[in-house]
């Protein structure tokens, strides 16, 4: 079993290349369904969760091969997917079960072929997460949808019709799925209440780029006009905010001072307000040569504690919630986290806990004591962010942090212990 090996005490310094972002690649990867010509995607980071949705496309029909260049190397991979026939609409248990974002080839599929059958999905346990909203927003373009032994199927015989969708609340792949969906139906779709997160915008920005026809991406009221086809083209995937969010906490924890080439503040301003509050000083860098620029996170010496409520954007991301748990364990005074997304998203607590952090749970809010040190032990990652909160808390704490079940790493922090070195960390992923 892997194992991340982290001694703690190091200060952070230098430069770190923010990824393309998972959770805007595994909707762009869907996209390639919604046309015969090939898509080029550019920046996409070299993850688990990509390649198991890799996997599923390939059952598909879709090829997938390596877009110039062999693909390795630091910078992110471009590939192209060829979906000009697609040989199955069945996307089965066995891949589907490994990531929950597989639900997101459901509207493509039918929108282009006009059935689909979908496992229903796993992905990280975090609370119950149903995917009615996506259902009933394609039976609001038409889709008939039936459930049968763990799967779901929507068909459309008759092809989908533009509709209006009116969301009870804000879901980021339920707008994904229907703005990929009402790129092909007939007629006007009018999506209120809308997810208005960049990488919906990075999405949209794809479709227009394919033909598609769509207005208001990124505010709370989308209007896609249906076209008869769509088209191929070649797009880069937009720098991770989690990512860059993650090492922006690490930056303050270790009283560092990290510029996050890429990365994006005005993808980030919620949790970088945050920082500014608990103790960073943060600029936005331009870059020199041609070089992208990035955001700068430097520690002013101090580290106070805050209160955050996560929410949809542009409000605190529930993403970035566990992060800020392990910054906050360490930080002076008492802060004070509720989580209103997930029910069931402080599986960190406990494992932090155990690094010797001071933390009360009262139902979806979490009180947390900032403690003058934290002591290295055995912990397990129980999700993605979950175990990113784990890897701050094993940057500061006195000794060494050993971290298991690195699968869930894994699926989103694309070459972590590289990273971190590179800047003075201690962190070494051992096999035993
Ligand atoms: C996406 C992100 C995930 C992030 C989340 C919220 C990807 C691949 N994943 O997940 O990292 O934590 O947004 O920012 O982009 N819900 C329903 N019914 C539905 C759909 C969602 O009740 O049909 C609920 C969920 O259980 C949750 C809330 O809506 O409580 C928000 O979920 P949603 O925005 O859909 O998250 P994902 O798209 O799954």
């Amino acid at each position: 079993m892997e194992k991340l090996v982290i001694t703690g005490g190091k200060r952070l310094e230098g430069t770190i290349e923010i990824s393309g972002a998972k959770n805007a690649a595994l909707p762009l990867m869907c996209t390639p369904l919604l046309t015969e010509d090939p898509v080029i995607l550019t920046n996409l980071p070299r993850l688990a969760d990509i390649t198991t949705l890799t996997d599923l496309l390939n059952h598909l029909g879709v090829t997938v091969t390596i877009a110039g260049g062999d693909g390795s190397g630091s910078g992110g991979r471009s590939l192209t997917f060829d979906a000009s026939t697609i040989a199955d609409t069945v996307a089965p248990y066995d891949i589907v079960r490994k990531m929950r974002a597989s639900i997101l080839v459901l509207g493509p599929l039918v929108a282009r072929m006009g059935e689909a059958t979908v496992s229903m999905p796993g992905g990280c346990a975090i609370g119950n997460r149903p995917i009615d909203l996506h259902l009933k927003a394609l039976e609001a373009l038409g889709a008939i949808i039936e459930m049968e032994d763990g799967y779901v199927r929507a068909t459309a015989p008759d092809g989908l019709k533009g509709g209006a969708v009116r969301f009870p609340f804000v879901s980021v792949g339920a707008t994904e799925n229907i703005l990929m969906t009402a790129t092909l139906a007939k007629g006007t779709t009018v999506i209120e209440n809308a997810a208005r997160e960049p990488e919906i915008t990075d999405l949209a920005n794809c479709l227009i780029s394919m033909g598609a026809r769509i207005t208001g991406a990124g505010s709370e009221t989308i209007t896609v006009e249906g076209v008869e086809k769509l088209h191929g083209t070649t797009h880069a995937v937009m720098p991770d905010r989690v990512e860059a969010g993650s090492y922006a906490v690490a930056a303050l924890m270790t009283r560092g001072d990290l510029l996050l080439k890429n990365a994006r503040l005005a993808d980030m301003q919620a949790p970088l307000d945050v920082l500014a509050e608990a103790g960073a000083v943060i600029s936005e860098e331009a870059g020199i040569n041609g070089e992208p620029g990035g955001v700068r996170v430097k520690s002013n010496g101090h580290l106070k504690g805050f209160n955050i409520v996560t929410q949809p954007f542009p409000a605190f991301p529930t993403d970035m919630q566990a992060q800020f748990m392990a910054l906050a364990s360490v930080a002076d005074g008492a802060s004070v986290i509720t989580e209103a997304i997930f029910e069931n998203r402080f599986m960190h607590v406990p494992e932090l806990c155990r690094l010797g952090a001071d933390i009360t749970v009262t139902g979806s809010s979490a009180t947390i004591r900032g403690v003058p040190s934290l002591k290295g032990a055995q912990v397990m990652a129980t999700d993605l962010r979950a175990s990113m909160s784990l890897a701050l808390a094993g940057l500061v704490a006195d000794g060494d942090t050993v971290i298991n079940r690195l699968y869930h790493l894994d699926r989103g922090y694309e070459r972590l212990e590289d990273k971190l070195r590179a800047v003075g960390a201690q962190i070494e992923r051992v096999n035993d």
